[in-house]
């Protein structure tokens, strides 16, 4: 296997960064294609917390990150996060599609605007602009950074705050100029690179960030993020043919979470909930709020497997989930009388079915019976599992690489 597909199988903040940082030293370029700074990537390295947002979290393993087509980029904060950074490591090489859409102040303003008439509807964004930065490109008025060296970029600057009756002022035009001219070095086409390193015979570890069921497509609509989070956006994230895709992994936490509105099954409420949130730290790496949390679900799994081709599935948390007093597990639901296995975001359960696990933090029988068990449901190996903070915490049950 030379390339890797890592997804977030849930709703985002499954424990990606840590997967991909561990995963990371075995390939050549890390590359992100979705999403902007919306995520937030966690990588704990000798007790001190590595927060990525638009920058690929397998920065300490790879020589080369890639930040492709698909992503939408705030300049400003690529800058700051690379200065960051290049404080704490060496920085790879780095390389941005030309085609990458920028995020905007305007982009920042529509997104409160958006969210403020939604009202009680609100979807809960991060309020980064992500949503209406897509929105621009999808509109066919966006900017992408290869614009911000055209003479005429005054025009589509003025045609995008018309559009959206919000002033851009001169000063904040020249500060995304005067970034973009520094990053122009690093421009390229994203596709090609990537085709040649293939050939070249390198490997690439391809990072989604959020998760499947905010996927635009495929997830709970409308409360979802606007990119395509799940394994298919690769190819139209970076301009990859799919047959490069190779092998997909999905990244699930041994619970639920979310941030943000919308339903899902097996949230729990009430002091239970503010036990796991607690012991887990469910806090939005990107807002701080915290976030709902809920009982693993198999169905969601079993989903998200068919949606994006799980070839290995990486649990994470299981040393929070098993401290938990009661370790339940969804099995199926109750819909109109009749059980289902499978989850869909347009469903309306009646009821969830669940199995109950007895506690491992003073038994590791029972973690594996845990895996065990959600192994042989969904019939897809578990070879990696997250089982604390730090980056050395990984129990490796099978090697792949
Ligand atoms: P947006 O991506 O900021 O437009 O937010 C849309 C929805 O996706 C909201 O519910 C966010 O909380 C959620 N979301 C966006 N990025 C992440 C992430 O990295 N992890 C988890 N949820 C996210």
């Amino acid at each position: 296997m030379r390339n890797l597909t890592i997804v977030g199988a849930q709703f985002g903040d499954e424990g990606k960064g840590k997967i991909i940082d561990y995963l990371s030293s075995y390939f050549d370029i890390g590359v992100r294609f979705n999403g902007g700074e919306n995520a937030g990537h966690t990588v704990v390295n000798s007790g001190k917390q590595v927060k990525f947002h638009l920058i690929p979290a397998s920065f300490f393993g790879v020589k080369t990150l890639v930040l492709a087509n698909g992503v939408v980029l705030n300049l400003e904060k690529l800058y700051s996060e690379i200065r960051e950074l290049s404080t704490i490591s060496k920085f790879p090489d780095l390389f941005i599609s030309k085609l990458a859409h920028i995020v905007t102040p305007a982009h920042f303003k529509r997104d409160s605007l958006l969210e403020g008439v939604r009202g009680k509807s609100q979807i809960g964004t991060t309020l980064k602009g992500i949503g209406p930065a897509y929105e621009s490109k999808y509109g066919r008025y966006g900017i992408r950074i290869i614009d911000l060296l055209q003479d005429d970029v005054y025009e589509k600057f003025n045609l995008l705050s018309q559009i959206y009756n919000i002033q851009i002022s001169k000063e904040e035009i020249e500060k995304i100029i005067g970034i973009a001219r520094e990053f122009s070095g690093n421009l390229i086409d994203t596709a090609d690179f990537l085709l040649e390193n293939i050939e070249r015979g390198k490997k690439i570890l391809f990072e989604a960030a959020q998760g499947t069921f905010i996927d635009i497509e495929f997830g709970t609509y409308p409360y979802v993020t606007s990119s395509h989070t799940i394994s298919g956006g690769v190819t139209v994230g970076t301009g990859l043919p799919p047959k490069y895709i190779e092998k997909v992994m999905g990244v699930a936490k041994s619970y639920i979470t979310r941030v943000g509105e919308g339903y899902f099954p097996t949230e729990i409420f009430g002091n239970e909930a503010e036990e796991l949130r607690k012991l887990g730290w469910e806090y939005g790496a990107t807002t701080g709020r915290p976030r709902r949390v809920g009982y693993f679900d198999i169905p969601m799994l079993r989903k998200s497997a068919k949606l994006n081709g799980f070839d290995y599935i990486a649990l994470t948390k299981v040393d929070v989930l098993g401290k938990f007093k009661k370790i339940k597990v969804a099995i199926s639901y109750e819909v109109n009388g009749s059980e289902v296995k499978e989850y869909d975001p347009l469903l309306k359960v009646d009821k969830v079915n669940y199995e109950e696990f007895k506690p491992w933090d003073d038994n590791p029988n029972n973690l594996e019976k845990f895996i065990d068990f959600i192994e042989s449901e969904i019939k897809i190996p578990i070879p990696i599992v997250g089982n604390g903070e730090d980056r050395d915490k990984i129990i490796v049950r099978e090697k792949i690489y």
